[in-house]
């Protein structure tokens, strides 16, 4: 028999996994080469937690979100013991190659346990906040996008009705990718974003200038980890300690909203999307993204590119290195940026 390809899916879970998943089976089993799915990310290649994956399995997954596989924020490179138990099932399942599906951080270990310990591994770029470089897109980020879009879109309406500022606060980590794009499609009269502090007089300025020309409401949308700008800052330092822990970013929208409230009295609500940006059915954008990494994935796989991962690049598809994807994060494209800024008002 063949010697199969391993999966696993690794770090938050992102529409389109699943997409994934179904899109190396079919190609590999195409290719008459079987598929291993490990569960639970690293968990389940150190515990030895793999089952083959058949036709019949990933049958009816493509619109489902989450991930068959289930998925952990597991470090694979925590400690020797777990190295060691890694390898040894690596050994015992004699697998070809293994396909990490993963973020920033999961990607970074695939890329240590190729090039440290030598497990031969190719990754596919996932993630709602599209920070990974290398590739112009991640799948889920697009789905990110729509849910944060809808909400902007009901938001309009209730915020209409009441004469209110709505402040919406969306995910995307360290990088304002989820809120400038959604704020664009929305039509967010104020998008703030990790990569440009705000100051909080230019906001007033510009609420109180809507209020002036008689628009009766203002939408707010802010990233989870945008901060004041230094010289106007109105954060203490718990209080930033709190919001910006990288384990769970969060808040920044609660506290911009008692700050509005305080220097304009106009009557502010807020908003914070958490999960559901990364809950439900993949758009057909990520769908489709995610089916052409996947197969991408198991081509690399066959050509033994050891420590590639699937890009995508001007509408091509094609691969980079793991390094090269992992090196820092893509923040947002600052003429993305400027797009949004120019609708501000
Ligand atoms: O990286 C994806 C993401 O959803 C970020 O946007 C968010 O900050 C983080 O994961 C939340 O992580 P967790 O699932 O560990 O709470």
């Amino acid at each position: 028999m063949e010697a199969p390809i391993g999966i696993l899916t690794s770090g938050g879970d992102c529409p389109g996994l699943n997409a994934v998943i179904r899109s190396v089976v079919r190609r590999a089993i195409g290719e008459g080469v079987p598929v291993m799915g490990i569960r639970h990310g690293w968990d389940g290649l150190r515990d030895g937690d793999i089952e083959p994956l058949t036709r019949h399995s990933v049958s009816g997954i493509l619109p489902r979100g989450g991930t068959i596989l289930g998925t952990s924020r597991s470090n694979p490179l925590c400690d020797e013991e777990t190295i060691a138990k890694i390898k040894g099932n690596w050994k015992k399942y004699e697998m070809r190659g293994l396909i990490v599906v993963g973020g920033n951080g999961s990607l970074a270990a695939a890329r240590d346990m190729h090039e440290k310990h030598g497990l031969p591994i190719v990754g596919v770029p996932k993630t709602i906040d599209n920070d990974l470089r290398g590739t112009d897109y991640t799948f889920g980020f697009d789905t990110a996008v729509a849910i944060a879009t809808d909400a902007i879109d009901r938001l309009h309406t209730t915020a209409e009705s009441h004469d209110r500022v709505m402040i919406l606060e969306v995910m995307g980590r360290n990088v304002g990718w989820i809120a400038a794009s959604a704020g664009i499609a929305g039509g967010a009269d104020v998008v703030l974003v990790p990569e440009h502090p705000f100051r909080i007089s230019t906001i007033v300025k510009l609420l109180n200038a809507r209020r002036k020309a008689r628009s009766s409401f203002s939408i707010i949308v802010v990233s989870e980890a945008a901060r004041p700008h230094p010289e106007e800052d109105f954060l203490s330092e718990e209080t930033k300690q709190m919001l910006y822990d990288e384990r769970h970013l969060g808040g920044i929208g609660r506290q911009l909203a008692r700050e509005i409230e305080r220097e304009t009295e106009m009557e502010t609500r807020v908003t914070i999307l958490g999960y559901v940006q990364r809950g439900g059915t993949p758009t057909a954008f990520d769908r489709i993204l995610a089916t052409r990494f996947g197969m991408r994935a198991v081509e690399l796989v066959l050509e033994e590119k050891w420590g590639r991962m699937a890009a995508l690049r001007a509408h091509e598809m094609t691969d980079c290195s793991l390094q090269e994807a992992t090196e820092g994060v893509k923040e947002l494209d600052p003429e993305l940026y400027r797009t949004a800024e120019m609708l501000f008002g």
